[in-house]
């Protein structure tokens, strides 16, 4: 598999063989790390981190992974650049193509890792936009796969903001990767339909199923795993009061928990806030593997640069 110079916007634009290799390459990047196996497969490399939203997760896993393979990693949040004051996305793109091998973005516009992308002329990372997280999604499918032993054929079901870069991330990623996907969520957020047609046609080649719905006990219905995320998401932190009333009912807790029939894992990207979206009893309780999440979060993202960089191999 070669993926050396590409970038990677929304995991729409890969095939379900170029995922299983990322999730590949992340395995065997963790279990070496894990074994005290050191490799300096980015030295005299540089990638711009470009962040115009918080982070934790996304900055550390890109920072550490980049660093302990011997490449220099430069921070750059939104208080610290030109960009969006004094210069144009393109402009930026021109300049941090002459001097970085890579550039990870994390913003609001999606069209704006698209720019990125098509001026800097080196590959571009999603580090999370308005409408898609696919470093995230990468993360939780080798989660459930560590968990399950196998991706084809389990039941994922996103309960809340049904409109959300995750939920329309997750649509995408477990529709191709056979992944049964429900999108359970009150019919004003619901996911769009051209992409929901878009999962679906993903879905029918993989064998796999998306179901949209607002009945929350059809939509958990034997799901394997049950994932949530905030219920306003970054830049949208005015809607929180009209979401929490929109909501409520899908709060993921104990007692939609033991509804689902199975022995259901509880998944969720972070950050995440107590009471509203997911109650302590399910987050801080057995059935939650939040932490291997976040975690996996820096071996995929090391494996998207080795492979976007065409390191992989060494
Ligand atoms: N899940 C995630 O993207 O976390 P951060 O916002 O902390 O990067
Ligand atoms: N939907 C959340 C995800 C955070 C990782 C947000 O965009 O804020």
């Amino acid at each position: 598999m070669n993926l050396c110079g590409k970038s990677l916007i929304s995991l729409k634009d890969y095939t379900p063989a170029e995922i299983r290799y990322f999730l590949d390459v992340a395995k065997k990047a963790k279990d070496e790390h894990k074994r005290g196996i050191r490799k300096q497969r980015f030295l005299g490399m540089t990638i711009a981190l470009l962040f115009e939203k918080r982070s934790t997760r996304t900055r550390c896993s890109f920072e550490t992974a980049f660093g302990e393979e011997g490449g220099h990693p430069v921070f750059l949040s939104s208080a610290d650049i030109q960009l969006g004051v004094k210069e144009t996305v393109e402009d930026t793109a021109h300049v941090l193509g002459r001097m970085f091998d890579c550039i990870e973005f994390r913003g609001f516009k999606t069209r704006h890792v698209e720019i990125l992308s098509e001026v800097s002329g080196i590959p571009v990372i999603n580090g999370l936009s308005d409408d898609f997280h696919p470093t995230q999604v990468l993360a939780d499918l080798m989660t459930l796969e560590e968990h399950f032993g196998a991706l084809k054929g389990k039941k994922l079901a996103f309960v809340g903001d049904g409109r959300n870069n995750m939920a329309n991330s997750l649509m995408i990623g477990c529709a191709k990767m056979g992944v049964d996907v429900a999108i359970v969520a009150p019919d004003e957020l619901h996911p769009e339909s051209d992409l929901v047609k878009l999962a679906e046609g993903f879905a029918k080649e993989a064998g796999s199923t998306v179901l949209i719905t607002s009945d929350v006990d059809a939509g958990i219905k034997g799901a394997d795993v049950i994932y949530t995320d905030v219920w306003a998401s970054m830049g949208e932190e005015a809607k929180l009061a009209e979401r929490i009333k929109l909501l409520k009912p899908y709060q993921v807790n104990a007692d939609l928990m033991a509804r689902t029939g199975k022995k259901s894992v509880f998944m969720h990207c972070l950050p995440a806030v107590r009471n509203n979206e997911v109650t302590p009893e399910v987050i801080d309780g057995p059935q939650s593997v939040v932490w291997d999440e976040a975690e996996n979060r820096k071996w995929t993202i090391k494996s998207v640069m080795l492979c976007l960089l065409g390191k992989e191999n060494e």
